[in-house]
């Protein structure tokens, strides 16, 4: 139960929760307990800094335009996503990210996002495929790291959020 480091990974048990909360431009305007401490950031960090401020360099750029390509056009999205701490240690989420509406409903004004504990074996299936990714997007285009994602996802017969769904 709880935070768990291994080296430089930190895992989490499932019973929690990290949830965060951005403006429209994805800077961060909420962050819960588990947020602040698994990611090693004060409260004061995080607050107002961009939600890339977790960024890790083994995600693959098209994972994040995928998101922000769903969240803009008022859909939500699951990923997998891995994160780095503020020391550099990494932690893998599985991430649930959804617009939030005026109460008119008619603009999105910020983003929500609920995160929790991966399954480990789907994170042992994703790891490489966001490694090729991302090969793909250092030494040929976003085009060709896309079609790597695509062409997995088709191989197996299943939609990126499929894919990830079907590891609950
Ligand atoms: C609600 C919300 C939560 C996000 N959570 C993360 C996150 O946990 N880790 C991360 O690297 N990016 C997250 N992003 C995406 C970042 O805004 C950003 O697009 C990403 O880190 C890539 O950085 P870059 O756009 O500077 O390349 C989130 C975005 C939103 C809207």
């Amino acid at each position: 139960m709880g935070i768990t480091v291994k080296g430089n990974e930190i895992t989490f048990s499932e019973d929690m929760f990290i949830v965060s909360k951005t403006d429209t431009k994805g800077n961060i305007t909420y962050g819960n307990e588990t947020f602040i401490e698994i990611s090693g950031y004060s409260e004061d960090e995080l607050i107002g800094a961009p939600h890339n401020i977790l960024r890790h360099k083994d995600m693959p750029r098209v994972v994040f335009k995928l998101l922000w390509d769903k969240v803009q056009s008022g859909e939500e999205i699951f990923a997998y996503v891995k994160n780095r701490t503020k020391s550099g240690k990494y932690y893998w989420v599985h991430t649930y990210v959804t617009p939030t509406f005026s109460i008119d409903n008619s603009k999105i004004i910020g983003y929500h996002s609920v995160r929790r504990s991966p399954n480990s074996e789907a994170i042992k299936l994703i790891a490489p495929i966001y490694a090729k990714m991302l090969q793909a997007e250092k030494f040929g285009s976003m085009e060709a790291s896309a079609k790597i994602l695509n062409d997995t996802l088709q191989s197996l017969g299943v939609s990126y959020e499929k894919f990830i769904l079907s590891y609950e």
